[in-house]
């Protein structure tokens, strides 16, 4: 900086000690920046505070109604498998197996090692407590659990083709007379 230019720039009285200030101003992009930010922020104060905008708690309940609907059109645009589709998988021995890893895996201790029935409900007779003994009922029963009678749900925790899998075995299971069966619970459902 040339002796000229420190003299222009120089704010004259200021001299403290032999010590001077001189004036730099701020750039022209800085300045605009920080006005910018003045004028948003009072926009934006203004909209939330005076003219009705959202609060926090509104926009989340605006977005999870957006998810909730998603979630429905999902649901019910996934396709859902017919009676027929799931015993058509009982001719599928890839699908007993892998149904009986899991069962003898996270089943067995509570309904027995040949669905006859322990803490939980016997597998191998015509009865039962929820719906209709069939594969997307047992199911049901699987995912949702029955808290209060010590079933666990298994929805989340067992991947879902998987469980399918294991309601597909204990389907398999009605009619095998397994040793030391326990008695039957719930309602008589005739197989068609
Ligand atoms: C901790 C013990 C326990 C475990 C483990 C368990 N269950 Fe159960 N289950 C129960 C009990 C108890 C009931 C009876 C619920 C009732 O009385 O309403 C039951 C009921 C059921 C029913 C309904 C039976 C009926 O007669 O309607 C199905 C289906 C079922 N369990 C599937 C499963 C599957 C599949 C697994 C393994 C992935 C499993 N359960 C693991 C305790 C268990």
């Amino acid at each position: 900086m040339s002796e000229k230019e420190k003299d222009e720039l120089l704010i004259k009285g200021h001299d403290y000690d032999g010590i001077q200030e001189l004036n730099n101003p701020l750039p022209g992009w800085w300045l605009m920046t920080f006005y910018i930010t003045i004028v948003f922020a009072v926009v934006y104060y203004s909209y939330y505070t005076f003219f009705g905008g959202p609060t926090s708690d509104e926009e989340l309940a605006q977005k999870m109604s957006v998810i909730q609907s998603e979630q429905q059109i999902a649901e019910e645009s996934a396709p859902v498998k017919s009676a027929d589709d799931y015993v058509a998988l009982l001719d599928n021995p890839e699908v007993l197996e892998k149904g009986k890893a899991e069962y003898m895996l996270k089943c067995m201790a509570c309904h027995g090692d040949k669905g006859q029935g322990l803490i939980g409900p016997n597998f191998a007779d015509e009865y039962w407590i929820h719906g209709d003994g069939s594969v997307s009922a047992i199911l049901e029963v699987a995912n949702d659990g029955v808290l209060d009678k010590g079933m666990p749900p298994w929805k989340g925790v067992i991947p879902e083709e998987t469980l399918e899998a294991v309601a597909v075995y204990i389907y398999s299971l009605q009619g095998t007379n397994p040793e030391g069966a326990r008695p039957p619970q719930g309602e008589k459902v005739e197989r068609n």
